[in-house]
């Protein structure tokens, strides 16, 4: 089967490099001719592990191409996804739908034949009819359906995610164009992976309340994590505790600096605009975007204890910058609010990411950029670990004491525990949601 997939953005390119490993014939077209060419000549301009060599293998192997041209991409197409940007809309919050929008009335000036028109990207409730009428506008006399397919792919997880989800939800109105839905996913569909069909406006839900749903018990934890502080609990038992109840489960009970990402802070942003407008307000969720703030102006707190009070002066080497491990990806990470705040207040910063270099030097200007953990901590007043790439997990701490003026350290992931640290040589540790070691 022919697939067009417009966009090469993250859900793009890892969904066109699936599908065309599924067996289908693949076109991706894009309108930034860099990254055409970038992707033409073998580089993916994302980081995702894995990514690269499933591209090549599709490449070579005929089924996977890219392309500015739509036009030629949609000869013999039987469904086209739409996976473009929807930011968050500057002033108002809403999903900006303008480049999804474009990519409906191309996809109905270049269609001739019936066609499937799949939207991925995240989209509010109720878009995929826009995009019907859209089309429609365009070109009236045009046989197509649309479909709602939104996608739950972690990032850095993403292929896995992929050819392994636990289920995939599809959106449509006809049979046709369910039949051509199954065919798509039929790899999935024959090992038995759940696939949920149903109406346009509940495919469109589900994306919403899933993340926000994800969102909330990662805040939940976070709150029960500053209580833990009060009351002397340890919240990774708490959690373990909580998690195996099978009612509830022992995923996304990590807590932690607040939740960043693509997905979640402008999903759960979106999901309260979405109820606002239908006099339906998401309570819960307009908490949940509250208090993940409150979390992350909540670590600022806790360094500067660590810090007896100021960070002038202070020289403080921060342990990864991306929102999670195994991305590039800044965007909302609690980075962004806790490394302006110690520069902001007088501290000389060092940072260490194994991918959040690139980025970074845009969105935190003013820090020192190594790559060695051992050197960023050298004669330093503190370290802090904000995120937890691999390459934190096994520090040899008593080096990095040895090495520090005041060996204090933040371990904003829980990797380490106060034990380690003491054992280590550090004077003052401080986790989430866990006694403090005494100083
Ligand atoms: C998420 C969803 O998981 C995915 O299904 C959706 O389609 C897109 O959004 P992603 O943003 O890539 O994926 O990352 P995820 O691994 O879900 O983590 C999101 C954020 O929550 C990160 O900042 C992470 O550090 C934080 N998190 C996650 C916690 O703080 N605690 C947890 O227990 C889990």
């Amino acid at each position: 089967m022919r697939i067009v997939v417009i966009g090469t953005g993250y859900v793009g390119l890892v969904s066109g490099v699936c599908f065309s490993d599924f067996g289908h014939d693949v076109v991706c077209v894009d309108k930034d001719a860099r990254k055409i060419d970038m992707l033409n000549s073998g580089k993916v301009p994302i980081f995702e592990p894995g990514l690269d060599q499933l591209m090549m293998r599709n490449v070579e192997a005929g089924r996977l191409r890219f392309t500015l041209d739509l036009t030629e991409a949609m000869e013999g197409a039987e469904a086209v996804f739409i996976a473009v940007g929807t930011p968050t809309r500057r002033g108002d919050g809403h999903a900006d739908l303008t480049y999804v929008m474009a990519a409906a009335q191309e996809v109905a000036k270049a269609a001739k034949d019936y066609i499937v028109v799949v939207t991925k990207s995240t989209v509010p409730v109720g878009t995929n009819r826009k995009v019907r009428e859209v089309m429609t506008q365009t070109t009236p006399e045009l046989d197509f359906d649309v479909a709602s397919n939104p996608e739950f792919l972690r990032e850095g997880a993403a292929i896995d995610d992929f050819m392994k989800p636990d289920r995939v939800v599809v959106g449509v109105e006809t049979e046709r164009a369910a039949k051509v839905m199954a065919d798509i996913y039929r790899p999935l569909y024959l090992r038995e992976f759940p696939i949920v069909v149903t109406d346009l406006e509940s495919a469109e839900m589900i994306k919403y309340a899933a993340n926000a749903f994800l969102a909330t018990k990662i805040t939940f934890i976070n709150e029960i994590a500053a209580l833990c502080e009060k009351v002397g609990a340890d919240v990774k038992q708490v959690a373990k505790g909580m998690g195996l109840d099978n009612r509830i489960g022992k995923n996304f009970l990590h807590a932690g600096p607040g939740y960043g990402g693509s997905c979640f802070p402008k999903d759960t942003k979106a999901l309260a605009r979405i109820g606002q407008e239908n006099a339906s307000p998401m309570m819960i969720t307009e908490a949940v975007i509250a208090i993940n703030e409150q979390v992350k102006r909540r670590m600022v707190d806790k360094l500067l204890d660590l810090c007896d009070g100021s960070f002038n002066g202070k020289t403080i080497a921060i342990m990864g910058v991306t929102f999670k491990p195994n991305t590039d990806d800044m965007r909302d990470a609690p980075s962004l609010t806790v490394v302006p705040a110690l520069l902001g207040g007088g501290a000389k910063v060092r940072v260490v990411d194994p991918q959040g270099r690139h980025e970074g030097e845009h969105l935190l200007p003013g820090v020192e950029w190594l790559d060695d953990p051992y050197a960023a901590s050298e004669h330093s007043d503190l370290i802090v670990i904000l995120t937890e790439w691999n390459e934190f997990r096994a520090l040899d701490l008593t080096r990095i004491a040895g090495g520090m003026k005041t060996p204090r350290m933040a371990d904003l992931r829980n990797v380490y525990s106060a034990e380690d640290a003491r054992n280590a040589g550090f004077e003052g540790y401080s986790s989430i949601g866990r006694p403090d070691m005494a100083r």
